[in-house]
């Protein structure tokens, strides 16, 4: 069994190479920059947002786990135009792999619209797939929200829920599906607690004795409605065992 995880210079991709790393499975793993440390591995440049490469990425592959995604730059081409090109060329792939969102389809953010068009472009296509929904990684929040206080304050949007996820476990519970049987559209994979952007901080400044205060702040719109009233977690499928505290504790060792 050949896998391709595409993205594989990113967070979710390293992490899914390093886990495949060694496993039973042929491994491929493309993105536009190579990955470090991987000399033993094939890994082939592509571009989504070109077309370039993509031939030669998905030859002779069975199942892809798709981990490449552009937020920001080209969100469009990479999530949806240069996605569906990508799709049209796998007549022969037994497997997809979609890493996706909680929420996706309720919150009014442009990224995630790219993404929920591209679910719907994979479910109405052949392409035997499997669509899992994870929520924000731990390290994405915290990366995102936590890592640089001004003037010794984290200003956030405290009260804001978040469901992290740690995304070796995301990774894991993506590996487990490459044998299973493609099931669509999968449960939703989510983390142990939820907890406020605020709490968060708080926590954070705690553990690691940070001399930083949190200045909680509200934002007006849909797009912060959407997230204060939690559509981006999903209480019901708490999957993930690593909490945020103990991600948190683990970066410090
Ligand atoms: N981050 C989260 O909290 C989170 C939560 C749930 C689900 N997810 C989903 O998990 C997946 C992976 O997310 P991530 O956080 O690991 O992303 P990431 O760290 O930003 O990595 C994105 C990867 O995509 C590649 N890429 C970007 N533009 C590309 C292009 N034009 N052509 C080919 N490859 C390109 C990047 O590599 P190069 O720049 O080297 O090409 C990189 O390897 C995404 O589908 C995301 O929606 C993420």
């Amino acid at each position: 069994m050949k896998v391709l995880v595409t993205g594989s210079s990113g967070q979710l991709g390293s992490t899914l190479l390093k886990q495949l790393n060694g496993s039973d499975y042929q491994v491929k793993l493309t993105s536009r920059r190579k990955p470090e440390g991987i000399e033993h591995l094939e890994w082939v440049y592509s571009d989504l947002s070109t077309g370039e490469g993509i031939e030669e990425a998905i030859k002779d592959i069975d199942v892809i786990i798709h981990a490449a995604t552009s937020p920001i730059k080209n969100s469009k081409i990479v999530e949806v135009s240069g996605f569906k090109e990508f799709i049209g060329k796998l007549h022969h792939i037994k497997h997809f792999l979609y890493p996706s969102i909680v929420g996706i389809d309720e919150i009014p953010f442009n990224y995630y619209q790219q993404k929920y068009k591209a679910e719907n472009l994979l479910k109405n296509s052949s392409i035997p797939h499997t669509i899992v929904r994870a929520t924000q990684f731990h390290h994405f929040v915290e990366k995102i929200f936590i890592s640089k206080p001004l003037f010794k304050r984290y200003i956030v949007p405290g009260n804001i829920p978040f469901q992290s996820v740690d995304v070796s476990e995301f990774a894991n519970h993506l590996i487990g599906l490459v044998e299973k049987d493609p099931q669509g559209r999968a449960e939703d994979f989510a983390g142990p607690d939820i907890m406020t952007l605020r709490e968060m901080a708080e926590l954070k400044i705690n553990i690691n004795h940070e001399p930083n205060k949190v200045l909680n702040i509200s934002l007006p719109g849909k797009l912060y409605k959407s997230f204060s009233d939690g559509k981006n977690t999903n209480p019901i499928r708490k999957m993930g065992k690593i909490t945020f505290e103990e991600y948190l504790l683990n970066k410090r060792v």
